[in-house]
């Protein structure tokens, strides 16, 4: 069992939890996520990690309420346990792998968070902060109300831009509207971090294609079973089709079909849509990836 050690709601709907699960904290790196489960017959839920802390044993997960499994998340108090917290699962950021450093030293590099998308900006700011890299973050919510994390970020950010969209805290627009402020202001960046609701990374990445920014993006389409066999988390980037749980979640963002992958986490909320997808794809990935001629 997992217990919780710390809960704190952080902004409308929007809850941080401190989770204690020593192994998952031990071997975490930012960029990848966990899937939890309340109990037996809990939904599997899949969520990035926001920070973690080896020494304690614990890792922090932000989730909003959205539908029947996160609002009974929202019921468990501190002393309360996670019958499944599983992970460390994707791969790592390769912006914060050690391996990379020197050449990410060398890059000017700015973060877009959009939302809730701001809990998995964290720790890769944070990572390259403590690694000597400093990068520019905007962080865009829709409301003062939406926005958490800013007073943490500041600490871990070169410049820290917010922005929201009804212009109730910071500058009135959207993260994209920020970024072009930016550059018109003659600001310079090479490489992007766009994390948020997908509509934000689809815009996000139409304007540094604009801009010539190469850009990652992290994808949270629906995922069931995490490890790559389900085929839940199905998407097209470039001319491939690719499963953000194991390939990903990051991608480059210039290469990946955003519209298909709107379409398909619609798709996937009703009965009828899965039946359709299973009728295209099959029962497991292995049904329609093209890619690695497995049966069923
Ligand atoms: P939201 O709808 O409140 O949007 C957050 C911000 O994104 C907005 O304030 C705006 O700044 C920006 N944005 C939205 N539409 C945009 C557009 N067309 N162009 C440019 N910027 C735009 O988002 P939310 O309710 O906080 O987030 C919920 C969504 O975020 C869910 O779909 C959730 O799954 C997703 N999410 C994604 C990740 C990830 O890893 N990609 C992580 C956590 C949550
Ligand atoms: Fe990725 Fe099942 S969640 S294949």
């Amino acid at each position: 069992m997992f217990p919780i050690v710390k809960k704190e709601l952080l902004a409308d709907r929007i809850y941080l939890m401190e989770v204690r699960a020593p192994r998952v904290a031990e071997s975490c790196l930012p960029g990848q996520f966990v899937i939890v489960r309340i109990d037996e017959e809990g939904e599997r839920i899949p969520l990035t990690i926001c920070d973690y802390d080896a020494a304690k044993g614990t890792v922090t997960i932000v989730f909003q309420t959205v539908g029947a499994s996160t609002r009974r998340m929202q019921d468990l108090e501190e002393g309360d346990s996670f019958r499944d917290f599983v992970g460390p699962l994707g791969c790592a950021s390769e912006i914060c792998e050690e391996k990379n450093l020197e050449e990410t030293k060398k890059k000017s590099i700015v973060f877009i968070a959009g939302g809730v998308g701001t809990a998995p900006v964290y720790p890769q700011v944070k990572w390259l902060h403590a690694h000597g890299v400093e990068c520019d973050v905007i962080m865009g919510a829709r409301n003062k109300e939406l926005l958490f994390y800013t007073e943490e970020m500041k600490a871990v950010a070169k410049n820290l831009y917010v922005t929201t969209d009804d212009g109730t805290y910071g500058f009135h627009g959207m993260g994209t509207d920020q970024l072009q402020a930016l550059v018109d202001q003659g600001k310079t960046y090479d490489h992007c971090v766009a994390i948020g609701p997908m509509i934000m990374m689809k815009f996000v990445c139409l304007l540094t294609k604009k801009l010539g920014i190469h850009t990652i993006v992290s994808m949270n389409p629906i995922m069931v079973d995490g490890t790559g066999m389900c085929g839940a988390c199905r998407l097209v980037v470039g001319d491939q089709v690719k499963f953000a749980c194991v390939d990903g979640p990051e991608f480059d963002g210039h290469l990946v079909d955003f519209d298909q992958a709107m379409k398909r986490q619609q798709q996937y909320k009703t009965q009828e849509g899965r039946a359709m997808l299973k009728l295209q794809e099959g029962d497991t990935h292995h049904g329609g990836c093209g890619v690695c001629g497995g049966d069923k």
